[in-house]
């Protein structure tokens, strides 16, 4: 903490920088600095130790572990050797022959719609369509665990953005009664819990109230649904859901994101949406790699098998031993631990075994509910299905997961009722 708080609140300029300016040092000094020292105890939160060789990666969201697959690989390499002279330029400046264009289309279609866009990240997709649909008079109503991303695209709309409970199309009913038709913005997978949206409940509250609904499918684009297309695929609902976005860094596996838009707003699209006109597009060999990943991708039916079996295997392992984890139910296993501390303890407990999750805190989840996400794929081994499953085990009475407040709170509950 001294070496941290010298540095920072020091009014003098260190060696290479001027200092900083006083508000920003009050900033750092109450904001984060008693974070550091009271709740990390000196170190990162998000930093444990490197992984060894035979450590069981349960951090990534390569969901169907496509990364080094050869079909990718040779297409990758393929557009590098031969794409010597492409200009890097925004997505705005495109033409229709632009291999990007092609992909874009394909993943449009593989989702079930008739045009979309590719972006740099799932980050600046959702920015940038939520920027270009919504604005100061159209409220948007986002689940309160809604990705980051999209209440950024809310404020880069200026929209008043309104949250409403997890999951809870009662409470966004009546949010959307006192408000008025708007945007509804939810996510088909939850990335802190793993849970599934309530999609056909929150659809029909969207159209009784005249208004639009974007669908982030970052965590089932490729895992769930026919061939992968993802989770409104799969219920059957694509056709009322107005703008589906996804990151393609999950089970695509890549560097981009997209999101789709009617045909008939293409050129809306590529004049107002920022990302598009403001930031350089992809290059030609993530283009490469992506579209044949989507082809890969619609073939894992093996894999997409394989990954729910998993799924299905250690939730139901973990909630035997008692750790809560029913907030969800898909390839994403949250061990909410609370705080900050409780969270890095369980988190060095399952390192020192080989286990490799991500500790998950503020701002990504709110201020003690802290905890290790675990993200399942397709290649766990045996071996190492069991191994997780044996520390799972071990570690339960040094981290006690029924003393966690959201067991608490869940047998709270259920004695209310
Ligand atoms: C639901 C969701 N949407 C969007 C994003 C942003 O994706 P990207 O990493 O491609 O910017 C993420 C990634 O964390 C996510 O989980």
């Amino acid at each position: 903490m001294q070496v941290l708080e010298r540095e920072i609140s020091s009014s003098a300029r260190t060696p290479h920088n001027p200092s900083l300016g006083k508000r920003l040092q009050e900033r750092i000094a109450h904001e984060f600095a008693p974070r550091w020292a009271q709740q990390w105890g000196d170190k990162f939160i998000l930093h444990g130790r490197s992984p060894g060789a035979g450590a069981v990666r349960l951090d990534g969201n390569d969901y169907l572990n496509v990364t080094g697959h050869p079909e990718i690989v040779q297409a990758q390499i393929s557009a590098l050797t031969r794409d010597r002279e492409s200009v890097v330029q925004s997505g705005v400046f495109l033409l229709g022959s632009h291999p990007a264009h092609a992909l874009e289309k394909s993943l449009a279609s593989w989702v079930g719609k008739d045009d979309g866009f590719l972006c740099q990240s799932g980050y600046t997709a959702n920015m940038g369509l939520l920027q270009i649909i919504a604005d100061a008079q159209t409220p948007i109503y986002l689940d309160s665990l809604a990705h980051a991303s999209l209440w950024e695209g809310a404020h880069a709309a200026r929209a008043p953005a309104h949250a409403f409970r997890h999951n809870s199309p009662e409470h966004l009913a009546r949010m959307m009664k006192t408000h008025g038709p708007g945007v509804v913005v939810v996510d088909s997978v939850y990335s802190t819990t793993g849970a599934v949206c309530r999609l056909h409940e929150i659809l029909e509250v969207t159209e009784q109230n005249d208004s639009m609904i974007v669908v982030d499918e970052s965590h089932s684009l490729g895992t769930h649904g026919p061939q992968g297309a993802g989770l409104c695929a799969e219920l059957g609902v694509t056709d009322r859901v107005h703008f589906i976005t996804a990151s393609l860094a999950k089970a695509v596996a890549g560097r981009a994101g997209f999101f789709t838009a009617p045909a008939s707003m293409r050129y809306y699209i590529l004049i107002s949406s920022f990302p598009n006109i403001f930031s350089s597009s992809l290059l030609p060999h993530e283009i490469a790699g992506l579209a044949a990943t989507v082809g890969v991708l619609q073939r894992s039916d093996d894999a997409r098998r394989r990954l729910h079996a998993n799924t299905r295997r250690l939730r139901s392992t973990f909630t035997d031993i008692g750790y809560p984890i029913h907030q969800g139910t898909e390839q994403i296993i949250s061990l909410e631990a609370g705080t900050e501390p409780a969270a890095m303890i369980l988190r060095d407990e399952l390192e020192a075994r080989d286990v490799i999750g991500s500790i998950f805190c503020a701002p990504a989840t709110s201020r003690n509910r802290a905890m290790v996400r675990l993200t399942l794929s397709s290649a766990l081994t045996e071996a190492e299905m069991s191994h997780v499953e044996a520390v799972a085990r071990e570690i339960a009475p040094i981290v006690k997961p029924w003393d966690w407040p959201i067991a608490r709170r869940a047998r709270s509950a259920k004695m209310d009722v």
